[in-house]
């Protein structure tokens, strides 16, 4: 069987001031849809047609989510189809690769032969449809051969946010030859290159941007981790199997993410390159494009704006009113608590401010 598995224990720290330590970003609503970016996730992963044969119970039955102690009402409430016993709770957040290793051996426990799919929970996608297509082939793909599979995206900008796959040959055998969405081996994962690294990758046009989902059989995943982080899969497989390990073993556990604990080194992972309309809300210039058509500044809430272009103004509070004179390329945000200004090219050091803040505190 197919389990869909939700990463939701980040900070969104790039959205601050709108996200707090309280409210992370996954659980914001950015557009109008009214719906959280978690609860939209939710929402197109239940919704979505995976062509696999009809099995008994809700759509909810396999979808999991990992998140931190601290969110776990949060996502209780935000998703209340979700049974309980599919959410993970981590006592704190030690990045993704860790994360994503307990929900394969949870899942692992019931079901050996399980594929699952990794999914972020701050990601847009505009075509659910050909988005579905794609993960029926991934699935089937993952199902058939221990291969690591990501979505690739291609690239538009040298962002040094994501990580960047390399593609090398097309996968071979009857079905992939054909297929509607070809997949590759992958030649190298490198995750957050330099921005003159990040260039050089977009100047060769074989090189996607990771999305950040990843699709692979439980089997495949532990054999990865086993071999690449081989402390990390001893000290949590020892955590899972006991009552209360988890809480215990987790804040030993080494921080890293997937992409680098695994990805990385892998030798076994492919890609398959996808159009679905895919953008990371990863920072404040993501609201230009969810926003994008509304003229030459975005806005929400009041704004007043003399010679002034390219801008992106936020506020909580509607009623507020943000005035602009002889302004370019800046973000403005204003909740109660806090105002941030801030050139578009530097939103990334957002984090810097919090993590100033938190050091001072
Ligand atoms: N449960 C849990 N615990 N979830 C976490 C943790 C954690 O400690 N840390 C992060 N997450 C969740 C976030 O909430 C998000 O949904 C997802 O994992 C990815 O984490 P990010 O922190 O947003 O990663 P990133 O955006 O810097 O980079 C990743 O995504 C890019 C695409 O958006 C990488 O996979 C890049 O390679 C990729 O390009
Ligand atoms: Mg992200």
């Amino acid at each position: 069987a197919f389990y869909p598995v939700i990463l939701a224990g980040g900070s969104g720290e790039r959205f601050w001031p709108l996200s707090r330590k309280s409210k992370p970003k996954q659980f914001l609503t950015l557009d109008d849809s009214g719906l959280s970016l978690i609860q939209s996730t939710v929402k197109r992963l239940t919704e979505l047609d995976l062509g696999l044969p009809e099995e008994a119970g809700s759509a909810y039955d396999r979808l999991m989510i990992v998140t931190g102690v601290d969110h776990r009402i949060q996502v209780l409430e935000q998703l209340p189809d979700l049974p309980v016993e599919n959410l993970l709770v981590e006592p704190v957040g030690r990045d993704t690769a860790p994360a994503v290793l307990f929900a394969a051996l949870r899942i692992a426990q019931s079901d050996p032969d399980a594929v699952m799919g990794v999914f972020p929970s701050d990601n847009r996608i505009d075509q659910p449809e050909v988005f579905g297509k794609v993960m029926q082939q991934a699935i089937a793909l993952a199902a058939e051969q221990d291969v690591l599979v990501t979505l690739g995206i291609t690239p538009t900008f040298p962002s040094t946010g994501y990580g960047y796959i390399e593609r090398a040959e097309r996968l071979s055998g009857p079905l992939w030859e054909t297929a509607e969405f070809p997949a590759y081996h992958v030649q190298r994962f490198a995750e957050k290159p330099d921005a003159a690294t990040a260039t050089e990758f977009l100047q060769t046009g074989r090189y996607s941007w990771n999305s950040g989902m990843f699709i692979w059989k439980v089997k495949t995943i532990l054999a990865a981790f086993k071999r690449y982080q081989p402390v990390l899969f001893e000290a949590m497989q020892a955590a899972t199997t006991q009552r209360g390990g988890v809480r215990v073993a987790y804040p030993a556990l080494q921080k890293i993410s997937v992409d680098y604990a695994i990805l990385e080194k892998a030798q076994n992972v492919v890609v398959i390159p996808a159009e679905f309309g895919w953008d990371d809300l990863g920072d404040w210039n993501a609201l230009e494009r969810l926003l994008r058509g509304q003229g030459e500044n975005v806005s929400v809430g009041r704004h007043v704006g003399i010679d002034t272009g390219g801008t992106i103004l936020y506020t909580t509070n509607g009623d507020d009113l943000i005035a602009t004179i002889g302004l370019e390329d800046v973000v403005v945000v204003r909740t109660a608590e806090v105002t941030l200004v801030v050139r578009k090219d530097r939103t990334q050091d957002i984090k810097k401010v919090v993590q100033q803040l938190k050091e001072n505190v």
